[in-house]
């Protein structure tokens, strides 16, 4: 029934640039229907799908409809529905971007403690339990950095757990703790993906530190500073260069994906 893929990882990694990628490349295929959700606070999922500020702008996030939140779950701290309705939600939250494809922004999560019951969290954790329903709905989901959001509903239900990581041992112990909680909340395919290799020695420094720490290595993006032209002009990164070896790993990713959830 669909698929669901959430990314995580450390600041910075690429997060947003694999989850843009992967969304665009799945929207490419026509087959599919794609949907992007972004629940990172800084919201710039949209510029690396393609979608122009104007466009982005005509949408609200689904964390500011304090109303909407309260009459669908209830009121903070007072008693609240375990199972609110959000069913119409994807249509009147979307705008649809470059290939058919839709973005819904969730906006600031409640930080309040790990695991929090609070409305807005069972509306979000409902409305991303809820979302694909037809075997051709692709969902992917761009994180917030770090894990204090993990426990929060927001990754849970999903099918795959792409952890972004760098060449460095910070991005990997993260990437291993993003790992236990994903594991914890009952993900059952986590994966790492490498980003920003800029020659074999960092190549060998990623394939090394995931086997010895029990990660699986899903797919290695090569360093490539038009990356950072392309977040610099606001351009999706499948568009300023489709055929750069960074989009030609998101595509075997992709592929790779495919083949996962088939089995
Ligand atoms: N393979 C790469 N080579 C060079 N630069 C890259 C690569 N991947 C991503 N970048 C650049 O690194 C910066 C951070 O990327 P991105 O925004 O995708 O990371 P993020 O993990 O989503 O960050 P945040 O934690 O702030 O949300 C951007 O300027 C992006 O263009
Ligand atoms: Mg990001």
């Amino acid at each position: 029934m669909g698929i669901k893929i959430s990314v995580a990882g450390k600041g910075g990694v690429g997060k947003t640039t694999l989850a843009g990628t992967l969304a665009r490349l799945f929207a490419k295929d026509k087959k599919y229907n794609v949907l992007a959700i972004d629940t990172d606070p800084a919201l710039n999922l949209f510029s690396a799908l393609g979608i122009s500020k104007e466009e982005f702008e005509k949408i609200e996030a689904i964390s500011e409809q304090s109303k909407l939140i309260e009459e669908r779950a209830g009121k903070p701290g007072g008693v609240f529905k375990v199972n609110p309705k959000v069913s119409d939600i994807p249509e009147k939250f979307s705008i649809t971007g470059p290939d058919g494809l839709k973005l819904i922004k969730i906006g600031t999560i409640d930080k309040a403690g790990t695991g929090c019951l609070c409305p807005s969290n069972a509306f979000i954790r409902a409305l991303l339990f809820h979302l694909v329903l037809n075997p051709n709905d692709v969902v992917v989901i761009d994180m917030e950095a770090g894990i204090e959001h993990l426990g929060r509903g927001v990754a849970q239900n999903v099918d795959i757990m792409l952890i972004v990581v760098e060449p460095g041992s910070r991005s990997f112990q993260l990437a291993k703790k993003i790992q236990k909680l994903g594991n914890d909340l009952g993900v059952k395919k986590i994966y790492v993906v490498a980003n920003k290799i800029g020659g074999a020695e960092e190549e060998k420094f990623v394939k090394e530190a995931s086997s010895e720490m029990g990660l699986e290595l899903l797919g290695i993006m090569p360093l490539d500073r038009k990356l950072v032209e392309a977040d610099l002009k606001g351009i999706a990164p499948i568009d300023y260069i489709p055929d750069s070896k960074p989009m030609q790993a998101v595509k075997e990713i992709k592929s790779k994906i495919l083949n996962i959830v088939a089995n």
